[in-house]
C-alpha cells in the first residue's frame, strides 16, 4: 500500500496571507490614508453566486478591504450595467471592480469585461490583463483562480519549469489563463476540453494534473500517474455534499500531492482576489490617494 498524499492545504496557507494583507492595510489606516475599496457586482440570484460573493465580501472584511455591493435584478439590461461600470471606474474611492460572472444570458459577458478599466479589473479578465499574461509582461492583474493555484504550489515548493502539466478544462475564468500562467513558469502544458479525444492519455503522463471542469469526480485513480501533483479546482454540489472534480479518497493513493475540496483551491482563489484589490491599491496610492489626516 503507497503512503498517502501531502494536503496542499489551501485554508492554512490563506489565513497567513491574510493576516499579511490585514497587516499591510493597518499600516496604511495607521497612516491616514483610507483603507482599499473593492466593489462587487452581481446580476440575478444564481445560487452558487450568492454564496461565492458573501465570501468574497467577508473575506474583504477580514482584512480592512471595504466592499460595495451592488445586487442587480436579473432583468437589468447592458446599458444599464455599463452605466454602473463607468460610474465604479471614475471613482477616485474604488480601487477595484468584480463582476460575479456567469451574467444572465441576455448580457454578453465580452462588452462588460471590456468596460472594466484594467487598472481596476482585479478579475484580470480584460484583454489587456490577458494580454499581459500571455506576453509574460509584469504589471497586470492575474486571473484570481490562477494566481491561488500558483501561489499555493510556489508554498509547497512545487517547481513548474520543465514539468509536464495537463489542466482538463479550456474555460474562461481558470483553464485558459492558467495555461498562459503556467507557461510562464516553463512548463509544458496540455489543455484538454470537450472535445480531447482521450483525457486520460494526457492525465496519466502529467507531473502536475489541474482540473477545472465542475464535473464531479471526472478525474478516477486510474487517470493519475504515481508521485503526481494532483489539483482540483472543481466545487459541486451533489445532494447535500460538496464534490470536487477528483476522486480524492482513490486518487490520493497515488498522488504525491492533492488539493482537497473544499479547503484547497477556492480559498487561495478568494486570498488571491484579496491580494489583487491591494496592489490595485497600491498602485493608486503613490499617485493619488491623499492621508485622510494630515
Ligand atoms: N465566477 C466564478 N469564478 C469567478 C471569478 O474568479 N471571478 C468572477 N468575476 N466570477 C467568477
Amino acid at each position: 500500500m503507497e503512503s498517502s498524499a501531502i494536503i496542499l492545504d489551501g485554508k492554512s496557507l490563506s489565513e497567513k496571507i491574510r493576516k499579511e494583507i490585514r497587516e499591510e492595510i493597518e499600516g496604511y489606516v495607521q497612516k491616514g490614508y483610507r483603507p482599499p475599496c473593492l466593489a462587487v457586482v452581481l446580476v440575478g440570484e444564481d445560487p452558487p453566486s450568492l454564496v461565492y460573493v458573501k465570501n468574497k465580501r467577508k473575506a474583504c472584511e477580514s482584512v480592512g478591504i471595504k466592499s460595495l455591493f451592488y445586487h442587480l435584478p436579473h432583468n437589468t439590461n447592458l446599458s444599464e450595467l455599463l452605466d454602473l461600470i463607468a460610474e465604479l471606474n471614475a471613482r477616485e474611492d474604488v480601487d477595484g471592480i468584480l463582476v460575479q460572472l456567469p451574467l444572465p444570458n441576455h448580457i454578453p459577458m465580452e462588452e462588460v469585461i471590456l468596460a472594466i478599466s484594467p487598472k481596476k479589473d482585479v478579475d484580470g479578465f480584460h484583454p489587456e490583463n490577458m494580454g499581459r499574461l500571455l506576453g509574460r509582461i509584469e504589471g497586470g492583474f492575474i486571473p484570481c483562480t490562477p494566481l491561488g493555484i500558483d501561489l499555493l504550489l510556489k508554498h509547497y515548493n512545487i517547481e513548474l519549469k520543465g514539468k509536464d502539466v495537463a489542466i482538463v478544462g479550456a474555460g474562461f475564468i481558470v483553464g485558459r489563463p492558467l495555461s498562459a500562467l503556467l507557461l510562464w513558469r516553463d512548463a509544458t502544458v496540455s489543455v484538454c476540453h470537450i472535445h480531447t479525444k482521450d483525457i486520460k492519455k494526457y492525465t496519466l503522463e502529467a507531473d502536475i494534473l489541474i482540473s477545472a471542469t465542475g464535473v464531479p469526480h471526472l478525474i478516477k485513480g486510474d487517470m493519475v500517474k504515481e508521485g503526481a501533483v494532483v489539483v482540483d479546482v472543481g466545487i459541486s454540489k451533489v445532494g447535500e455534499k460538496i464534490l470536487g472534480d477528483v476522486d480524492f479518497e482513490a486518487v490520493k493513493e497515488k498522488a504525491y500531492a492533492i488539493t482537497p475540496v473544499p479547503g484547497g483551491v477556492g480559498p487561495m482563489t478568494v486570498s488571491a482576489l484579496l491580494l489583487n484589490t491591494l496592489k490595485a491599491y497600491e498602485k493608486k496610492t503613490s499617485l493619488s490617494i491623499q492621508p485622510v489626516i494630515s
